[in-house]
């Protein structure tokens, strides 16, 4: 069985020798031309005049566009607003505005210091306070209710009220934006994009140009990461590679610098989340009350959706018997902040981890009695605030063994005793959990579709919407592949995602790459199975050979159970005879039976209404916690992590190894966020840490010293392709323990106040809370 081992990454050989191919990567044609892009000079403003005259006259410059050369120059996934080429209105500082055709990047260089723009400045929003006083907002949620938050909150012996407070967070992919765009004959144009939706950048590419969808193909063989950064943010750089290849009738590549992309792209949302909460002696929530507020930046892009993920991920992992949650996302004169791992859930998560650790530092207790108090119940205390019921809970199972296996009550008594020492050094421990929704909370998006091609020497090749960015989804295709038939999975490869094979298909997001994209091959290949199976049953009754006759009419009446499929074989379990795959296949061709076939998947049982609170949001979720213990250099703030347990439910895992990658990985970045990761602008709006050097995501010394990762024997789940649970974002919340960690580190020094911490907790912040406690 290939399904539930540890087979390599399909890609794990060509990473490392070099030879995987990524956009860039792919070679020069003889008549190929860069596009480099300019940004607006502004965070605010309205553009008189753009003089390309100079810049044109350049030799190897062939062309400068403009947001008036497009057709069409409005996009977006949710709502097509947001221009292509900056307008005359300019949403934020370094905003794309011109597209720079030349022979080589020096060129270009120079080019656009050639570039005369005449604008008029206006002020800028460009944080979420302002954007409230300004009543400049995209969207509002509505609102979760359940029981009666104001009259609990009255009656509640404590009520705590606060904002928490949290940054954006860059991407920070290996690979940039990029795209190259081969015009072919009759205005059809194929495009080769870092694209985690290839289908929006086929949409988006054919719009702008008035193409219809037919004449554009999108191809993506893989990306060198995309963390949600690629789902909407793709699209828009390939129309302009695209704009540049139709006008000229030449290849054109556009791959951004990394100091461009991170000026030019969205981040993660930053957040300011107000609440009440009101709880008992014990540190029961009895009522909570919250207002979400995300930055969006200049354009809607995914941020409804995002806000969405937030509003369902506030409760985190505990019950909210008497609850009220609103949102709303604000406008800004930011880049238009987008999709990243996790989709609003972090913000919504840690929003509620912060304020558990506040009741337990207000009452003096131990966080971890205040979360298992208050964890979704089994049987009952098990209703979310939207109306979703929690099954197959396996919270408190989760807390207690990770409890126990992390030594917890050890740990916290060895720093409460290093804490009285006072040696410049200062500790803290935390353990925080995550409860996450899997599904796109767009209903529609919950679906994809895969072609499977069997060929006659028993290897196959299998396409789908999914994209590879690193996180495995193709091995785990494969693996699912292999074991339909009973071969070996390195007979199986999974083909290049393009528009060509797979039509109107989702991004590879919301973690549910494989559960959409695996569940869709899993059907086509036993549709193939089905038929192949018919041809043994003939075989085994003697009723063809691999001579040319035809087999009789399947007869669906026919039980073919008895036979398996393993080991390269067809094996007649009754009578125990068996034929090789790679012979049946040829009885089939020779009987012009159909040895490829096509699927369709749509999850089941989703159906989520906002106006009643009801139906089903998501179709399950993935369970886990996280222990951090940290340590604080007290005169300097520094931070450094000692060791980080965590115990994840992931059903039943296709492949363990890609899993815990995808657990360490995604908890690194979780806690990259909430510790290091400082998006720092200038007072004009300009992004300044906008390189390696300036933005500091986790190298390998900032990880956990210890680090133990462990994922739950759990085989009680019954959801989902071969029992598995999706893996890709969920595991990112977990890095919110460190986070709580220093705030309970804090908590033995800032002499009965509760500690205020916001998000990224820098050194610097750090310092700065430790200093105010003097
Ligand atoms: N892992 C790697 N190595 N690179 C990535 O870009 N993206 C994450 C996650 N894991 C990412 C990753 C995000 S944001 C999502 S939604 C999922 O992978 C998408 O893939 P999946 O649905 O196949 O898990
Ligand atoms: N998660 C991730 N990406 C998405 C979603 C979602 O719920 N909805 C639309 N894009
Ligand atoms: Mo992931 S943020 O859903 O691409």
């Amino acid at each position: 069985m290939s399904v539930g081992k540890n087979i390599e990454h399909d890609s794990a050989y060509t990473h490392v020798t070099g030879e995987s191919l990524f956009v860039d990567d792919r070679p020069m044609l003889k008549n190929e031309i860069l596009v480099g892009v300019l940004g607006a000079p502004v965070s605010s403003g309205v553009i008189k005049n753009i003089d390309v005259t100079k810049a044109l006259a350049l030799e190897g410059i062939l062309a400068i566009y403009t947001a008036k050369d497009f057709p069409q120059n409005k996009w977006g996934t949710i709502v097509q607003e947001q221009p292509i080429l900056v307008d005359d209105v300019i949403g934020y500082i370094d905003e794309p505005m011109c597209l720079i055709a030349g022979i080589n990047n020096e060129v270009i260089k120079r080019a656009k210091k050639l570039i005369e723009v005449q604008f008029v400045e206006q002020p800028a929003i460009l944080n979420i306070d302002e954007a409230i006083k300004a009543d400049k907002y995209i969207c509002k949620a509505i609102a979760f209710k359940q029981g009666d938050a104001d009259l609990a909150l009255k009656n509640s012996p404590h009520v705590l009220r606060g904002a928490f407070e949290c940054g954006g967070q860059e991407h920070f992919y290996m690979e940039s934006q990029a795209s190259i765009v081969y015009p072919l004959e009759n205005g059809q144009l194929e495009v080769h994009s870092s694209s985690q939706h290839p289908t929006e950048t086929q949409h988006v590419v054919a719009h702008a140009l008035h193409l219809d969808f037919s004449q554009v193909v999108c191809v993506v063989k893989r990306m060198g990461g995309g963390f949600g950064g690629k789902e909407s943010q793709a699209a828009h750089f390939a129309a302009m590679a695209a704009l540049v290849a139709h006008k000229l009738k030449r290849p054109a590549r556009l791959a951004l610098s990394k100091d461009d992309d991170m000026v030019m792209t969205g981040k993660r949302h930053p957040c300011k989340n107000f609440y009440e909460v009101g709880f008992d002696n014990q540190g029961k929530i009895l009522a909570f009350k919250a207002q979400i507020y995300v930055n969006g930046g200049a354009y809607t892009d995914l941020t409804p959706s995002i806000l969405d993920r937030a509003m369902f991920h506030i409760d985190g992992c505990y019950f909210l018997e008497n609850c009220h949650i609103e949102g709303r996302a604000v406008r800004t004169n930011q880049h238009s902040n987008t999709a990243f791992r996790g989709f609003g859930g972090p913000q919504g998560n840690m929003t509620m981890e912060s304020v558990i650790e506040d009741i337990a530092n207000f009452l003096k207790f131990d966080s971890f009695k205040i979360r298992r108090l208050n964890l979704y119940g089994i049987d009952s205390r098990n209703m979310t605030p939207y109306g979703q019921m929690v099954d197959n809970n396996v919270l408190p199972e989760i807390f207690d063994k990770l409890h126990k296996s992390s030594e917890y009550e050890k740990l916290s008594m060895e720093v409460l005793a290093f804490n009285q020492e006072q040696k410049g050094k200062l500790r803290g421990l935390s353990m925080t959990g995550c409860k996450f929704g899997i599904a796109f909370t767009a209903r529609h998006l919950n679906q994809g579709n895969a072609l499977v091609n069997v060929h006659i020497d028993g290897t196959i090749q299998v396409s789908t919407g999914a994209t590879e960015m690193g996180q495995g989804v193709n091995t785990k295709i494969q693996q699912i592949t292999a074991m339909a038939f009973g071969i070996d999975p390195k007979k199986v490869k999974v083909m290049a995602t393009s528009t060509e094979k797979n039509h109107n298909t989702s991004p590879t997001a919301a973690s549910s790459g494989t559960d959409i994209n695996g569940a869709a091959a899993l059907v086509a290949c036993e549709k193939i199975v089905a038929r192949l199976k018919m041809v043994a049953h003939y075989h085994f009754q003697g009723i063809v050979s691999n001579d040319l006759q035809e087999l009789p009419e399947f007869d669906a009446a026919i039980d073919t159970d008895y036979i398996k499929l393993l080991d390269e074989k067809f094996i007649d379990s009754q009578k125990q005879k068996e034929i090789g795959f790679v012979d049946i296949l040829k009885i089939a061709y020779f009987n012009r039976i159909s040895l490829g076939d096509y699927a369709f998947y749509k999850t089941p049982g989703l159906g989520f209404d906002k106006k009643s609170l009801s139906g089903k949001a998501f179709n399950y979720y993935t369970n886990g916690a996280a222990v951090s213990l940290v340590e604080i250099d007290e005169y300097s703030g520094e931070l450094k992590i000692l060791r980080t347990d965590i115990l994840m439910d992931l059903g039943r895992s296709i492949n363990p190894g890609i899993d815990i990658g995808q657990v360490s990985g995604a908890f690194v970045q979780g806690m990259g966020w909430v510790s290091t990761e400082n998006l720092f602008y200038h007072q004009s709006g300009k992004l300044l840490s906008h390189s390696p050097t300036t933005y500091k995501i986790p190298n390998v010394q900032d990880t956990p010293r210890v680090f133990n990762i462990e994922l739950l024997e759990n085989h009680s789940n019954v959801q989902n392709v071969l029992r598995s649970k999706a893996v890709g974002e969920p595991p990112l919340l977990l890095g919110a323990s460190v986070w709580t960690a220093i705030k309970n580190a804090l908590s033995y020094r800032s002499k009965g106040k509760l500690p205020h911490l916001s998000s990224p907790a820098t050194h610097e912040v750090i310092l700065m809370e430790l200093s105010s406690y003097e």
